[in-house]
C-alpha cells in the first residue's frame, strides 16, 4: 500500500513549496493538483471558453488529456502532449481554474488521474480537497493557511521578483474572492477534514512547517 501525505488549503498558503520540501525529505512524489486544474483551465482559455459557460466546458474537458511526469525532482504537466508548466501559473489561469473547478465533469476526470498516481506511488499531494475527497484514508493531512495579508505579501514577492507589476491590494482581494469561491462552491468545497490538523503558517518559517509535517508523519507509526 502506498503512503500518502494529504496537504490542503487556500492559495498562497505555501502548500506547494512545503509539500515539495516534505516530499524531498521523505524521499515521497510530490503532486501538485492545483496544477492540474490550472492545465485544464489553459485549455479552457486556448478554446475560447468563459468561466461561465458551465456546458462548454464540460463537454470539452473530455478532450483535455492531462499528463503528469516527474523529470530531474520536478512535475511536468503535459496538456494534449505540450509541456505546460510555463504557461500555468498567470493570474489570468489561475483565476479560470477556481472557476472551472466548481465543474463535477472536470473534478471528476481529475480526481480519477490523482487517485491512480497515489496508488502507484508515495506521495504528498497538495491541493483543496485531496483530505477530504480525492484520498481520504492518507496517513497524514494538514490544513495549511495563513492570513489573507500574508498570502497577498507572499505572492506580491513572488511575482515582483519575476518582473511583473502587480498592485498588493488587488492580489488580497483576488486571493479573498478565490478563497469564497473554492469554500462555497457546491462539489468538493475546500475545508478542513475532520481528521486534518490545521497548521497556520503565518508565524512559521518553511522549516518549521515541513518539521511539523514530517514529524506528524513519523509519528503515525508508518
Ligand atoms: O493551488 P492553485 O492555486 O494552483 O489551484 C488553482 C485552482 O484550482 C484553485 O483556485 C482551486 C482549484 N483546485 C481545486 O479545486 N482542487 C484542487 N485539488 C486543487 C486546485
Amino acid at each position: 500500500m502506498s503512503k500518502q501525505i494529504a496537504i490542503d488549503g487556500p492559495a498562497g498558503a505555501g502548500k506547494s513549496t512545503i509539500a515539495k520540501k516534505v516530499a524531498k525529505e521523505l524521499g515521497f512524489i510530490y503532486v501538485d493538483t492545483g496544477a492540474m486544474y490550472r492545465a485544464m483551465a489553459l485549455y479552457m482559455i486556448k478554446k475560447g471558453i468563459k468561466a461561465s459557460e458551465a456546458d462548454k466546458i464540460s463537454a470539452t474537458c473530455g478532450s483535455a488529456d492531462i499528463t503528469i511526469k516527474h523529470e530531474n525532482g520536478e512535475q511536468v504537466v503535459y496538456l494534449n502532449g505540450e509541456n505546460v508548466n510555463g504557461m500555468i501559473r498567470t493570474e489570468e489561469v489561475g483565476n479560470m481554474a477556481s472557476a472551472s473547478s466548481v465543474n463535477g465533469d472536470v473534478r471528476k476526470k481529475l480526481v480519477e488521474l490523482q487517485q491512480k498516481l497515489a496508488s502507484e506511488t508515495d506521495v504528498v499531494m497538495d491541493g483543496r480537497d485531496i483530505g477530504t475527497v480525492v484520498l481520504p484514508d492518507a496517513d497524514v493531512k494538514v490544513y495549511l493557511t495563513a492570513s489573507s495579508k500574508v498570502r497577498a505579501e507572499r505572492r506580491f514577492k513572488e511575482l515582483t521578483a519575476k518582473g511583473e507589476q502587480c498592485d498588493i491590494e488587488k492580489i488580497e482581494q483576488d486571493i479573498i474572492e478565490r478563497d469564497y469561491r473554492d469554500m462555497h462552491r457546491e462539489i468538493s468545497p475546500l475545508k478542513q477534514a475532520d481528521d486534518a490538523t490545521l497548521v497556520d503558517s503565518s508565524d512559521m518559517t518553511i522549516e518549521e512547517v515541513a518539521d511539523t509535517i514530517v514529524g506528524l508523519y513519523k509519528d503515525c507509526g508508518k
